[in-house]
């Protein structure tokens, strides 16, 4: 069974009830034959979820603009792929760097210097720019979303650029080398205040953005700044160490890649790749169960970003190397790690407020926190993906039900809607239907002992309580049976319509082999990646069952049809989605982290936009991949093609970046976008110069950079020349 073309192009969501079921039940009879009984059931709950889809096109008014909503075109001629060491945007677009690496939070600290010798991380930005969210701000100084003119600018550093980040390439590991303490603590400050989150104020004046130097909304918070342990596991045993003796504190947040926001005006920081800074050496007063939980979240040995900031004197930096050297658990760092994986919620109108992690929502590596469209007297629903190989998509629905009142609430909401809830994980069935399975004591298939096989090494394992659960999130995903995802990266509600949409960014030949592939992941090694949605029942976020499809494949515009599935083209091909946004209007950004798959000799990564359908829009397909130990072909459900969804390319990034992180003001005049790493790649002897010399000191991001400039990690604010909407 080949793919066949969708012969209904009509994306504007108005589609009758009659004509999706009728969808659905000729794509089941292509696969089934049959429509079962439990096929019935499915169309039944679908029938009652059309009423979600919205109307054609209409307009909005914000303060001082109207806005196109539900567009049926796209108003731009789409960018060429391109390798060249700058930001290409559309004909009539242009971008002004806003906030780049280095630069400083107040007016008393000296300029970015560029060479490696700058300090204070603290009070300028931090590396690596990723996820973000706009916070608009009306004149009395509170959350406004519709304020498109001023606010607060939230965005996480999820890394550092080591080539570029120090005096010279050798500097730190001379340092270490001479045991000089005094110069190795200056690095590993750096490093630890390079990460974390910015929050600054920004403003539009005379149609331009700029930073508000020493607004009292500016702030970094690092690796060193105090956190309070919130939820379920707050407080538990497991993470009571020398640091925090009551277990109800932590010291910051580290490798921050996607994010969320909630409507009561905080931002969501998440901890993706924290497993690999510590390094675990002796732990033999371990327990095997908590043993278990160290090789299931691969903490062993050195981790891969361990940057030996424990050889540094000071309980604040030997917390990053695991040992039961102590006599008991508060006398050594056995529980450090125990502490990391959660998302942190921060308050950007509070700064005095400490943040407050959120354990509520389990851990494991969170690549964000999306919170579903809120609505009166239902609860909160927030959508988290586990962004590493084989890892699950999981869900967590509040205890209390939403109230309009907490809208401004700050942390305070947050504690009525974050710390009490239940975690779920996504099963995705075979036949296009999911489950949402409980993690939590009430779900009898977590009773007992269970084994968890590591490479040969067992471990025995059973959870004791929620906050267990919790804590072992992926332990307990494990036992129920949750479905291995191509790597989870950004999750999106529509904001009409309800459905959801899962970036998977990629897999490879030992997590996606031909022999274990599934209809939601159903390409061996998937280099390309592809987008994932599901409806829930009745179009309840709280539900615990949900209709899915494949909204996008990712692929080279040449690859045969079976696995060029949606039909890509020069001027759309991408691969490895990784950033996700779907604007206020209904309009879809997707944004590339394309390591080095075949696309990447033709373009760098980039952004492209699509006006999406909805589930159950498309129809049965097969998907033919191989590898080495064989060719299989999964029948699966895609949506439209890409000529149907309008998918075009809007950005092209500089050499060796990643384009992540995204928000558009209300008005849809002001859109944020972070470049992440350009230069990645580069030779440490050159500072990555060889690969990307990017940004240009004039701010001008459609500029080439100067020949001796390092390259610079920053967010970029893009603009239509003529002050128009967006991409309309
Ligand atoms: Fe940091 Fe999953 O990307
Ligand atoms: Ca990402
Ligand atoms: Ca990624
Ligand atoms: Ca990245």
């Amino acid at each position: 069974m080949g793919h066949h073309p969708v012969e209904d192009s009509n994306r504007s969501n108005n589609r009758s009830f009659e004509e999706i079921i009728n969808a659905r039940l000729s794509r089941r009879k292509l696969l089934t034959g049959t429509a079962s009984a439990a096929t019935v059931g499915v169309l039944g709950s679908l029938a009652l979820t059309g009423c979600g889809g919205s109307s054609s096109s209409d307009t909005r008014t914000t303060a001082s603009n109207t806005v196109t909503m539900n567009p049926e075109r796209l108003g731009f001629e789409a960018v060429p792929g391109a390798i060249e060491d700058r930001v290409i945007l559309p004909q009539g677009y242009k971008a002004d760097v806003l906030y780049a690496k280095g630069d400083p939070l107040f007016s008393g600290l000296p300029q970015f210097k560029n060479d490696g010798t700058d300090v204070d991380y603290d009070s300028r930005s931090g590396d690596e720019h990723d996820g973000m969210h706009f916070f608009g701000m009306n004149s009395s100084g509170q959350y406004d979303p519709q304020a498109s003119n001023r606010g607060i600018l939230v965005l996480n550093h999820e890394n550092l650029e080591d080539n570029t980040l120090h005096e010279t390439p050798t500097a730190k590991a001379d340092a270490l080398a001479e045991n000089n303490i005094t110069d190795l603590k200056k690095f590993v400050d750096r490093e630890m205040n390079g990460h974390g989150v910015s929050c600054v104020e920004i403003q539009k004046e005379n149609g331009k953005w700029s930073v508000v130097l020493d607004s009292p909304y500016n702030r970094r918070v690092t690796i060193f700044t105090e956190m309070e342990m919130r939820g379920p596991v707050a407080g538990e045993d497991f993470v009571k160490t020398k640091l925090t003796p009551t277990g109800t504190r932590r010291f910051g947040t580290m490798n921050n890649c996607a994010h969320g926001y909630t409507p009561w005006g905080t931002y969501l920081a998440a901890e993706e790749n924290w497993y690999a800074y510590f390094n675990v050496g002796t732990v033999d007063a371990l327990s095997e169960k908590h043993q278990g939980w160290l090789a299931r979240y691969g903490i062993q040995g050195a981790g891969w970003n361990y940057r030996k900031w424990d050889e540094v004197p000071g309980d604040q930096y030997a917390r990053f190397g695991i040992t039961t050297d102590g006599a008991v658990a508060t006398e050594d760092f056995r529980h450090e790690a125990n502490l990391h994986g959660y998302v942190t919620e921060v308050d950007p109108f509070r700064p005095t407020q400490k943040p407050r992690v959120r354990t509520g929502f389990g851990r494991f590596s969170h690549e964000g926190a999306w919170v579903a469209p809120t609505k009166e007297g239902s609860p909160v629903v927030i959508y988290s993906g586990d962004d590493s190989r084989r890892e699950y998509m999981y869900k967590f629905v509040s205890k209390a039900a939403w109230s309009e009142a907490d809208r401004n609430g700050g942390l305070a909401a947050g504690d009525t809607y974050l710390d009490e809830g239940t975690l779920y994980v996504a099963v995705f069935n075979d036949d296009g239907t999911g489950e949402w399975k409980a993690l939590s004591k009430s779900n009898a298939e977590l009773d007992g002992t269970h084994t968890y096989n590591d490479d040969g090494t067992t471990y025995q394992y059973d959870f004791a309580s929620d906050a267990e659960i919790l804590a072992s999130a992926r332990l307990a995903a494990d036992v129920v049976g949750a479905t291995p995802m191509d790597r989870p990266e950004w999750a999106m509600v529509h904001p009409t319509n309800g459905d959801v949409y899962l970036t998977l960014t990629n897999g490879n030949s030992s997590n996606r082999p031909s022999k274990d592939l599934d209809a939601a992941n159903p390409r061996a090694i998937n280099s390309n990646g592809h987008i994932i949605r599901w409806r829930e029942n009745e179009g309840n976020h709280a539900a615990t069952t949900f209709e899915w499809d494949i909204f996008l494949f990712g692929s080279s515009a040449g690859a045969t049809s079976d696995y060029n599935v949606s039909g890509l083209t020069a001027e759309n091909e991408f691969s490895s989605p990784d950033g996700l946004f779907i604007d206020p209007r209904g309009v879809m950004w997707i944004q590339t982290d394309d390591g080095s798959s075949g696309i990447r000799s033709k373009t760098n990564n980039q952004m492209l936009m699509a006006i999406p359908g909805e589930v159950g829009d498309g129809e049965s397909v097969s998907v033919t991949t191989s590898d080495n130990t064989g060719q299989e072909s999964i029948n699966t459900f895609v949506g439209g093609n890409a000529e149907a969804v309008q998918l075009k390319r809007f950005l092209v990034g500089p050499n060796g970046c990643e384009i992540t992180g995204i928000i558009m003001t209300a008005d849809a005049r002001s859109m944020f976008v972070n470049v992440q790493h350009p230069g990645e790649g580069g030779s440490a002897e050159t500072f990555n110069r060889n690969v990307s010399t990017w940004p240009a000191t004039s701010g001008d991001a459609t500029a080439f950079g100067e020949a001796g400039n390092r390259p610079r990690s920053a967010t970029i604010v893009i603009y239509r020349e003529d002050g128009g909407e967006i991409a309309i």
